[in-house]
């Protein structure tokens, strides 16, 4: 079972990481797991509610408690604190049967999740078994050769079935939300308006790429959700009148962001991104709480740079030293297991990312993962055909071109684990640490040194 901190530790917390007073963003300012999880769920043990506002089963947070190691992909990373308001904003896509297997894990090993302590937004989308099957068919269907004979790199999705339901939630026809699945009458019906449009979809996909799949059947499409609306449903709510009130008793309210701005729809790697606003931007229309409400945007930043799935990374290392990395930091996908890309810290995408979130905080995670390399790079700059680039590149195809240019420091010897502090820690770290602060003209308030909760070394 999870402990709570004290009430002094997590005054503590708050204090030493010089948040303002009220609610908080934590956004990941890279291509996404940056240890957004850990640090959710250190901060949760001091907020009264966690609000996820986007994404849905593609994420993958890794939260640590003593021995313990929760996987959560759609539950709020505020879920291991008992008696914190979690909330799923309008924002996020869930897959009810992921949902409901994260509810029964957690229930078995010992959590109380209850229609007390878990909210969904009625508003939010239901990815349905056909939306990651269209995931599927329409990554090899982008990737088949054309008649030009033009190859193109896919996406490389977590086949979670996010960009299908987003598209869907865009369509507005195709579309189901949380609330239809408390009148399965009227539900039977939509579906049965929805599922031959959707069989005609993949089935011409089918004839496209060569792939095949059995087509959906409306009744048992409503037959397979029926158990899960069972479990689902008392949990609906208000999300944003809830989310409001909360505000109004002065208590505070953690926005928790999934996947990162880099892999933001409109401000990320285009194409190469997932299909929700990401950057913190999203924490508003993802929850119904508007921007000026929240002080505090929290980013989070690897102390060097990962990648999965497809698209350019001006900074990935494909030697020994990226080697190493992913080895030491176990760089390793959450949610589908695929090995991370890995790279140096690359300050130009975080200057970006920092300022299009809006970052007021910084925590570098991983550290621990650098020490005892003898030195380390950070990319300050960009060069496309020997000159300097200026700004941060609108395409992917831009984003290929450029040249990193680096800036190399000391090294530090591990281990560093045990630091609890960032004075604790040893001078070329802190160096490090300093370098990145400056550059983004942010300050670094936690440096995370472990997996664990006390593996922390705050400012
Ligand atoms: P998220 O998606 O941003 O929540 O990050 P993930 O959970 O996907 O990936 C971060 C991984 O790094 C997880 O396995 C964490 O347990 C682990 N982790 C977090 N912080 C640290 C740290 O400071 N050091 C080490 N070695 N691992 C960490
Ligand atoms: P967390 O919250 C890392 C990447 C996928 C793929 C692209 C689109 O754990 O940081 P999608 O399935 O969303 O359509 O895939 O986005 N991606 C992530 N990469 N961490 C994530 O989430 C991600 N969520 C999506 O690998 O390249
Ligand atoms: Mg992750």
């Amino acid at each position: 079972m999870p402990t709570t901190a004290s009430n002094t530790e997590s005054a503590t917390l708050i204090e030493r990481m010089g948040l303002k007073p009220g609610h908080a963003t934590i956004v990941g300012l890279q291509w996404g797991d940056e240890g957004k999880g850990k640090v959710v769920d250190m901060l949760a043990a001091e907020f009264d509610a966690v609000a996820r506002y986007n994404g849905g089963a593609n994420a993958g947070h890794t939260v640590v408690v003593g021995d313990e190691k929760y996987a959560l992909h759609l539950m709020p990373s505020g879920i291991l604190y008992p008696g914190k308001v979690n909330v799923l904003g309008n924002g996020v896509v869930i897959d009810p049967e992921q949902l409901v297997k994260e509810i029964t894990g957690l229930r078995e090993r010992g959590l109380t999740i209850d229609p007390a302590t878990l909210f969904i937004s009625s508003r939010a989308h239901v990815v349905l078994p056909y939306h990651k099957t269209q995931d599927r068919l329409q990554e090899a269907a982008y990737t088949m050769p054309n008649a030009l004979d033009q190859v193109v790199e896919g996406i490389g999705t977590t086949g979670r079935g996010i960009g299908p339901c987003y598209a869907d939630k865009a369509l507005r026809s195709t579309a189901v939300r949380m609330a239809d699945l408390a009148d399965l009458e009227s539900l039977r019906h939509q579906l049965h308006r929805i599922v031959p449009i959707k069989n005609a979809t993949l089935k011409a996909l089918c004839e496209y790429t060569g792939e095949t799949h059995e087509p959906i059947n409306a009744d048992a499409l409503l037959d397979w959700i029926k158990p899960l609306a069972d479990i689902l449903v008392p949990h609906l709510a208000d999300t944003a009148g809830l989310l409001h009130k909360v505000g109004d008793e002065d208590k505070r309210i953690l926005f928790e962001g999934a996947n990162a701005t880099l892999l933001d729809i409109d401000h990320g790697t285009y194409p190469y991104v997932t299909s929700s606003n990401c950057s913190s931007l999203g924490a508003h229309t993802g929850t119904g709480v508007p921007g000026h409400a929240v002080g505090n945007v929290i980013g989070i930043v690897k102390a060097y740079q990962t990648r999965v799935g497809g698209g350019p990374m001006p900074t990935e290392l494909n030697d020994a030293t990226g080697d190493r990395i992913r080895e030491v930091g176990r760089e390793f996908g959450t949610t589908t297991g695929r090995p991370r890309r890995c790279g140096w810290i690359d300050l130009v995408a975080l200057r970006y990312t920092a300022r299009v979130s809006g970052a007021t905080a910084v925590c570098v995670m991983l550290l621990d993962v650098l020490a005892d390399l003898p030195e380390l790079k950070l990319c300050t700059g960009y060069r496309v055909d020997g000159k300097a680039y200026d700004g941060y590149p609108a395409t992917s195809e831009e984003l290929a071109k450029v040249e990193p240019v680096y800036e190399t420091l000391p090294g530090f010897a591990g281990p560093v684990d045990g630091c609890k502090s960032i004075a604790e820690l040893p001078e070329s770290a802190r160096a490090y640490l300093d370098f990145i602060a400056d550059y983004l003209g942010v300050p670094v308030v936690l440096a995370s040194v472990g997996p664990k909760r006390d593996q922390s070394a705050v400012r």
